[in-house]
C-alpha cells in the first residue's frame, strides 16, 4: 500500500509522532511549509486568530501529489480548538484528492472529535482512523502501543 504521510508541525510534536507513523508504515512524508514564519508571541497569537477564524494559512506549494498514493494520513496540531491554519489550507487545496485517508492531532488535550470532523469536510475524505495525542500521552510509556494500535486499524481497513 502506497502511503504518504503529511503533517504541519510549529513546535516539533506532530512532527515527532509523524515520524514514529511513517516508520512503521514506510510512508513518504509531505512537510506542509509556512510562507510567513511564525515566531514569538505575534506568531503565537496569529495562529490562534487564524485557526479560530478558519483562515487557511499562506503555505508553500506541496511537493507531491496525494492523489499518487492508496492512502494519506494527515497530521495537524491543535490551535484555538480547530486544525491549524497551514493544514485548512493544504486540505483546501486538495479536497478530494485523497482516496483512503487517516488523521491524527497532537494537542494539550481537548476538540479532538469536532477537529476530525472538520478536517474530513474539508479534505472531503472519511477517515479509516483517528488518533489524538495528548501532551501527557506524548511522553507516556503507552505511546508507542497507541501508534501501533493507530497503524494496525489503517492496516486493518484495507
Ligand atoms: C496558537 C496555538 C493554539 C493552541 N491551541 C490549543 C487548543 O485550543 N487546544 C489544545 O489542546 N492545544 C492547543 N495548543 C497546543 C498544541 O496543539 C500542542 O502543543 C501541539 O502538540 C503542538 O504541535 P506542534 O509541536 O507540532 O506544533 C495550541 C498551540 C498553539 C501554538
Amino acid at each position: 500500500m502506497k502511503t504518504l504521510l503529511v503533517i504541519y508541525s510549529k513546535t516539533g510534536n506532530t512532527r515527532a509522532v509523524g515520524k514514529e507513523i511513517a516508520e512503521r508504515l514506510g510512508a513518504d512524508i509531505e512537510e506542509i511549509m509556512d510562507i510567513r514564519p511564525r515566531k514569538g508571541l505575534f506568531g503565537f497569537i496569529r495562529s490562534g486568530f487564524e485557526a479560530l477564524r478558519c483562515k487557511p494559512a499562506e503555505i508553500r506549494q506541496p511537493s507531491i501529489a496525494p492523489k499518487e498514493y492508496d492512502l494519506v494520513i494527515l497530521g495537524t496540531p491543535i490551535w484555538a480548538g480547530r486544525m491549524s491554519s497551514p493544514v485548512r489550507a493544504y486540505l483546501q487545496q486538495l479536497s478530494g484528492s485523497f482516496s483512503n485517508a487517516a488523521f491524527f492531532c497532537t494537542c494539550s488535550g481537548q476538540d479532538y472529535e469536532s477537529v476530525m470532523k472538520d478536517m474530513a469536510n474539508v479534505a472531503k475524505a472519511e477517515p479509516v482512523a483517528t488518533l489524538e495525542v495528548s501532551k501527557e500521552k506524548l511522553v507516556s510509556q503507552e505511546l508507542a502501543s497507541l501508534l501501533d494500535k493507530f497503524v494496525d486499524r489503517i492496516s486493518s481497513a484495507h
